[in-house]
């Protein structure tokens, strides 16, 4: 494949993915909030006096004001708010959600994530090309609650970019569930489950999103990341992502969601045949 065509492909990829995320997030939230009058104003306000503060603070102009505008709808016609706010905004509202937690660190779940995954054993292998390209990783654990006692037949939902930074069912041209799937630990707790690395990921620079990223001269990058839902009956889902060392998006990831935590410690296989890793998993108790 020439530069060009590389170039290309991934672009026009990148521009189906915010749509795909968009209508994906539609099917899945039917039903708002709920709409306690109070806390809407109470909301609403703060934002808005946020944007009135800023405007007056840095005498925006009108040019600016417009810019705005024009900026926000483009937002919307690329289909790419999921991005924009899982990018943002998400990190926070994860620490939030998630500051009472003594078990595992979880972080955001980002706009790519695909109910009922194939169900796949303990030591299974997520489903991938023959020829999936990528170098194939070990992703080894077990599944505690926090006071040690493991945590049989917990499910572990694992998805991630391939070896290009594509999700499958976003981007197209790849199978529907390539890189997704459930796994189901043994009795102990217990998962081998079989992948490959995945590749750093570059949200769609062809958009809106990409269009402010370009303009205020910052950089696109998320570091390369597994993603994945933790549960077992009784338990709080743990929702988290998992990184590897050395990443230069570790340090200023663009969707600020990675913790020392997170940050896997692979080595290579005695086989030769890739890498292993070990990640515990801690579930809080409901
Ligand atoms: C985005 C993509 C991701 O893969 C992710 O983990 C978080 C955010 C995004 O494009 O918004
Ligand atoms: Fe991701």
């Amino acid at each position: 494949m020439t530069d060009t065509s590389y170039v290309e492909e991934t672009a026009a990829r990148a521009a189906a993915s915010g749509q795909s995320a968009t209508a994906r997030f539609r099917e899945r939230s039917i039903e708002g909030a709920t709409a306690d009058r109070e806390r809407v104003s109470r909301l609403a306000s703060r934002v808005i006096k946020a944007i009135n503060d800023t405007v007056i603070d840095e005498r925006v102009t009108y040019d600016e004001y417009n810019a705005l505008k024009a900026w926000l709808i483009k937002v919307g016609e690329d289909g790419e708010w999921p991005l924009f706010l899982d990018v943002w905004v998400e990190h926070s509202v994860e620490e939030v959600a998630n500051d009472h937690r003594a078990g595992s660190k979880g972080t955001i779940e980002g706009p790519y994530y695909v109910e009922d995954a194939p169900t796949l054993p303990w030591n299974g292998t997520v489903p991938m090309r023959d020829d999936e390209p990528g170098r194939p990783l070990l992703f080894q654990g077990q599944v505690r609650s926090v006071d040690g006692t493991p945590l049989p037949s917990a499910k572990i939902e694992l998805w991630h970019a391939d070896n290009l930074g594509f999700y499958s069912q976003f981007a197209p041209g790849l199978p529907e569930w390539n890189l997704r799937g459930t796994f189901i630990a043994d009795d102990d707790g217990r998962f081998e489950i079989h992948t490959i690395e995945p590749a750093p990921y570059q949200i769609p620079t062809d958009g809106a999103c990409g269009q402010l990223i370009a303009a205020a001269g910052w950089h696109a990058w998320r570091p390369a990341h597994l993603h994945l839902k933790v549960s077992h009956e009784g338990y709080e889902l743990l929702t988290t992502q998992l990184y590897f060392p050395g990443d230069p998006h570790n340090d200023d990831d663009i969707a600020g969601a990675v913790k020392p935590e997170l940050i896997l410690d692979p080595s290579p296989r005695a086989n030769g045949d890739g890498y292993e890793v070990v990640y515990d998993f801690v579930l809080d108790p409901q």
